[in-house]
């Protein structure tokens, strides 16, 4: 395999299937053994999920709230989102192991690098929740942040879509998929493969994102094996 230490950008959204709200537990058990099967093989698997499947930051800002509200509210849907992922991966025989980055001693552990570490070392599934725990972060930052911090190999960013395109292909028929970008083909051309923050991280630390199609099983196999599978952006 190609990858040895990754992480797991899972988007929120994905997470509700074809409900319109919430978690849509088919969907999270797809995930779950997707995710085990990869473990299987050995690799070493750090997870972030976002919250937008049940509450995002910036639109409640639109509705008149305080931008630092709605951005903590998103952080305590990313910790729902993370304790069912955990229950799913633990339902299919999986040991995982979940660090907030609020403290919520009750129900996880709280964020402590060193830790992660080592769990991740013995091939505990690593769920890492509430973003950065700070406000004006996406959880792709919080995902960027984490991956440079356990030193990942790679930062596999899961969405419905199989790839970047050179423009929206759910609006544009004629838009075309590229297999390979470096940092500064996708910046040039703008390109919205994360938010600017944690594009720059990754770039900055040198860290390769794939964008991929998680929805499709099998898929996370192939990337983890450096089948051409999404787009890959490195330096
Ligand atoms: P090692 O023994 O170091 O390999 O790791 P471990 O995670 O098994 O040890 P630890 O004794 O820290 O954890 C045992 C269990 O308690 C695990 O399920 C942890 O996730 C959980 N745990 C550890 N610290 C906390 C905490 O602060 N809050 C909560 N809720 N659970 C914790």
């Amino acid at each position: 395999m190609k990858y040895k230490r990754i992480l797991l950008k899972l988007s929120g959204e994905a997470l509700m299937g074809d409900k319109n709200f919430g978690i849509d537990n088919s969907r999270l058990l797809q995930y779950a053994n997707e995710i085990k099967s990869i473990s299987e093989l050995g690799v070493q698997i750090a997870i972030v999920v976002g919250g937008g499947n049940i509450f995002r930051g910036v639109q409640a800002e639109q509705g008149g709230m305080e931008r630092t509200q709605g951005d903590y509210m998103g952080m305590l849907a990313t910790m729902v989102n993370s304790m069912a992922l955990q229950a799913s991966l633990e339902s299919v025989g999986m040991e995982t192991r979940l660090q907030s980055a609020i403290e919520m001693k009750e129900i996880a552990e709280p964020f402590i690098r060193r830790k992660a570490v080592r769990h991740l070392e013995k091939n505990r599934i690593v769920i890492f929740g509430a973003g950065s725990g700070n406000p004006y972060f996406t959880t792709d930052s919080a995902a960027s942040l984490r991956a440079i911090e356990v030193d990942a190999d790679v930062i596999l960013k899961g969405t419905r879509v199989d790839g970047i395109y050179t423009a929206d292909p759910e609006k544009d028929p004629s838009a075309q998929k590229y297999d390979k970008l470096t940092f500064d083909e996708a910046y040039s051309k703008g390109l919205s493969i994360m938010d600017m923050t944690a594009f720059t991280l990754c770039k900055e630390n040198n860290l390769p994102i794939i964008v991929f199609d998680m929805n499709t099983p099998g898929n996370l196999m192939k990337v983890i094996h450096g089948t051409e599978e999404g787009t890959l952006v490195e330096a």
